[in-house]
């Protein structure tokens, strides 16, 4: 993308942009269908009950509907959503402000949990099991615990990486619910809609189109909309059709697959300074210059299930499809991964 690399777009979402086009009903929420026929279904449940929903785990790479699930749960609720984030949690006493300001019933989101402080963390155990929250008042010989009793809440939490939460925390969600990237058919829906909502007159062929080179990520399927309408409007008529998004997508840097300049670096260096791999995410991403945290949940994983990358437990290898997107030749006698 010429102006934004597509970890910019994921990472620093456009936060009108996402108010206006976000779902706020499951009927809403395009894709995921084994995930929403859960959540839907757990939702009616505690309804019916007259009960808080089941905490709630949901993960999956950035830009695939995390927050929008979360809001869509409150809303279903009828309770109230607060959000926060891991890192913003600074001190015990933040998270103890939050939790006793909820409402019963109420959905407290925490955004990027893995980010939370180990110290911070173990206080949210016992507000998760028995919702009771232990705080120390005071300090020196007058410091002494408190118990404090919570109303009956929901917290959903989001992460990008939940291999990085420990055991006590995960095994305190009633639910954990993995997003997957998107298929073609599903993205060019959420295109649609989003089209209809910004008012840009887009053909089903237009749509497609953006939607095939949108990384299988709602995000991006928006953003590219936005950009490939620009540019219809001043270099065309205005109508999005399946030529002008090609134009305006190859103008952005945005190939047929969806990879960007970034992925295309990422394999490139794999292959000519690592010999086709295995190398480590550290190493890759001195060599490519940019974030290991970022090759780990932003490129790596497309490039994994579209099958250009392996992850072996030596480190990342390229694979035949690799070669192939890069028009190179495996070495001599170096065997490459067929998958
Ligand atoms: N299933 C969907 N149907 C329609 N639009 C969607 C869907 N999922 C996501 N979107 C759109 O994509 C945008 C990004 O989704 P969201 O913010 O929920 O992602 P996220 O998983 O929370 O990302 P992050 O990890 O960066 O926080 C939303 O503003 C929404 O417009
Ligand atoms: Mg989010």
């Amino acid at each position: 993308m010429a102006e934004r690399t597509i970890s910019e777009v994921l990472t620093q979402p456009d936060a009108a942009l996402e108010m206006t086009l976000r779902p706020s009903l499951f009927s809403e929420f395009t894709g995921q269908a084994k995930v929403k026929e859960r959540l839907e279904i757990s939702v009616q449940a505690a309804r019916q009950r007259g009960e808080a929903l089941d905490h709630i785990l949901l993960s999956g790479p950035p830009g695939l509907g995390k927050t929008t699930l979360a809001s869509i749960l409150a809303k279903a609720m009828g309770a109230n959503f607060k959000t926060t984030s891991g890192p913003t949690i600074e001190k015990a006493g933040d998270l103890a402000g939050l939790l006793t300001n909820l409402e019963a019933g109420d959905v407290l989101f925490i955004d990027e949990i893995h980010r939370l402080q180990k110290t911070i963390e173990e206080y949210l155990y016992p507000a998760m099991e028995d919702f009771k929250l232990d705080i120390i008042i005071d300090q020196g010989p007058n410091a002494r615990s408190v118990r404090l009793n919570l109303p009956r809440f929901t917290l959903i939490g989001a992460t990008t990486r939940s291999g990085l939460l420990t055991a006590p925390l995960l095994t305190r969600f009633g639910m954990r619910e993995r997003l997957d990237y998107y298929h073609t058919e599903q993205l060019q829906q959420i295109v649609t809609r989003s089209a209809r909502l910004l008012n840009v007159e887009t053909e089903a062929e237009g749509a497609y189109e953006i939607a095939r080179r949108s990384r299988g990520t709602p995000r991006i399927a928006n953003n590219l909309l936005r950009r490939v309408r620009d540019y219809a409007q001043v270099r065309h008529d205005g109508r999005i059709t399946a030529a002008v998004a090609d134009r305006a997508l190859a103008m952005l840097e945005i190939d047929r697959n969806g990879l960007d300049e970034m992925d295309k670096r990422i394999l490139e260096t794999i292959i000519v300074k690592f010999a086709g791999g295995p190398v480590g995410v550290g190493s890759l991403a001195v060599a490519v210059g940019e974030e290991p945290d970022t090759i780990e949940e932003v490129y790596e994983p497309y490039l994994i299930m579209e099958g250009y990358l392996n992850r072996t437990p030596q480190g990342r290898v390229a694979t035949e499809l690799s070669y192939k997107k890069l028009g190179l030749k495996p070495a001599p006698g170096k065997q490459t991964s067929l998958l």
